[in-house]
C-alpha cells in the first residue's frame, strides 16, 4: 500500500509543476486534495486495511497530505508573482496612478484630553482605577454624605434604571468609596487613585449641557494629609496640563463630601489672566471641585477619621477641550457627525 502513497505522491507533483495558471491550480487541488479527491480516496482505503498496517499507512497518508499542501501553497505564491511580473511588463498595471487614499482612523477630541489628564495623574504616581458606570443610589449619594432627602441631591437630576436604587452614576465620586474599600485594607493602607470614566445626567441637552460628559476624580487617604497637600498637587497638576507657570486660585464653596471645599480656577489659558471673552474677562477658567474628605465619607470607606485623613477633586476634561480647540457646543461631542470628528 505505501507504493500507492508514493506513486500518487510523484503523479501530484509532476502534475503540479507544470501548472502556470489560477484555474489548472484550483482544479488540481480539487483532484487532489478535494473532499472526493485521491488523497481522500487513500485514507478511505485505510477501512479494508489488515489492523495491524493501519496506524503506519495512516501516518503515510497523513505526511502526504501535509506535503502537497505546502507545495500547492508554494506553487499559488509562484503563480501570483508571475502573473503580476506579466501584468506589469504588458502595462496593465499603471504603477503611476494615484493610490486610493487610506482612511485613518482618530481619537476622539475628548478621548484625547481625557487620556492626558489621565497620563498626567498616573505620571504624579496616581493608580488610575476604572470604576462602574451603573451604580447603586447608596454609593452614588448616601455613602457620600448626601442622605435620601439631602437638598444637595437636586443639583444631580438623575437616570434611574427600572430598580430606583440603582442608576446611571451622576459624577465619578462613588468611585472614591468603591476605591477606599477595595485598595484601604480596611482601612489600614494610604491610598493614592484617580478614576475617570463617564457620568450621566438627566438634563436638557443645550449647547453648554450634555446628559453624559466625562470627569477625572482624585483621591489620596494617608495618616498627615493636609490642605497644603491638595493645593500643591492641584498646582503641579496645572503646571503640567496647561503651561509651566500656570497659577491656580481656590475659592470656598460647598460638597456635602468633603469639609472643607474649595474650587479651583486656573489662570485663562488663552489670555494669560489679562481677561478676555472666554473667561468673561475674570482671568480665571474653573478646572475642578475639591476638598477635604469628609469625615463620614472617610468611614463609610473603612477608615478611622480620628487616625486617617484625605483629600480629593473632580474634574471635566470636556471644558478643557472645548476651550482649546474653540469647540462653541457640546452638543457636537456625542452627535457623531463625522464633519466635526474628521477636523481631530
Ligand atoms: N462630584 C462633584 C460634581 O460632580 C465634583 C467634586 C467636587 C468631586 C469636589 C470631588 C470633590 O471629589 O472633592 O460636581
Amino acid at each position: 500500500m505505501t507504493d500507492s502513497i508514493d506513486e500518487l505522491r510523484e503523479d501530484a507533483l509532476r502534475a503540479l509543476e507544470e501548472i502556470r495558471d489560477d484555474d489548472a491550480l484550483r482544479v488540481w487541488r480539487s483532484q487532489f486534495l478535494g473532499r472526493r479527491g485521491a488523497v481522500g480516496k487513500l485514507f478511505g482505503a485505510i477501512g479494508s486495511m489488515p489492523q495491524d498496517e493501519r496506524a503506519a499507512y495512516g501516518q503515510g497518508v497523513n505526511a502526504l497530505q501535509r506535503e502537497l499542501d505546502a507545495a500547492y501553497t508554494e506553487r499559488e505564491a509562484l503563480i501570483q508573482s508571475q502573473m503580476l511580473a506579466r501584468d506589469l511588463e504588458e502595462g496593465e498595471i499603471d504603477i503611476s496612478l494615484p493610490a486610493h487614499p487610506q482612511r485613518r482612523g482618530g481619537l476622539h477630541p475628548a478621548t484625547r484630553t481625557h487620556r492626558e489628564f489621565q497620563t498626567i495623574w498616573a505620571d504624579m504616581g496616581f493608580q488610575v482605577y476604572h470604576s462602574r458606570d451603573v451604580e447603586a443610589d447608596d454609593f452614588n449619594f448616601t455613602l457620600l454624605n448626601l442622605p435620601p432627602h439631602h437638598p444637595a441631591r437636586d443639583m444631580q437630576d438623575t437616570f434611574y434604571t427600572k430598580d430606583s436604587r440603582v442608576l446611571l452614576r451622576t459624577h465619578t465620586s462613588p468611585g472614591q468609596i468603591r476605591a477606599m474599600r477595595e485598595f484601604g485594607d480596611g482601612g489600614t493602607k494610604p491610598i493614592r487613585v484617580i478614576l475617570p470614566g463617564m457620568c450621566y445626567r438627566q438634563e436638557q441637552v443645550t449647547a453648554r449641557s450634555e446628559i453624559q460628559f466625562t470627569q477625572v476624580e482624585g483621591l489620596a487617604i494617608g495618616r498627615n494629609i493636609r490642605m497644603s497637600d491638595l493645593k500643591g498637587t492641584i498646582a503641579e497638576f496645572a503646571k503640567r496640563m496647561y503651561h509651566p507657570e500656570a497659577k491656580v486660585r481656590f475659592r470656598a464653596s460647598y460638597f456635602p463630601f468633603t469639609e472643607p471645599s474649595m474650587e479651583v480656577d486656573v489662570e485663562c489659558f488663552l489670555c494669560g489672566g489679562e481677561g478676555c471673552r472666554v473667561c468673561k474677562y475674570t482671568g480665571w477658567l474653573e478646572i475642578a471641585g475639591s476638598g477635604m474628605v469628609h469625615p463620614t465619607v472617610l468611614r463609610n470607606g473603612g477608615y478611622d477619621p480620628n487616625v486617617w485623613s484625605g483629600f480629593a477633586f473632580g474634574m471635566g476634561p470636556e471644558r478643557i477641550t472645548m476651550l482649546k480647540h474653540g469647540i462653541q457646543d457640546i452638543r457636537y461631542f456625542w452627535g457623531n457627525d463625522l464633519r466635526f470628528l474628521q477636523q481631530f
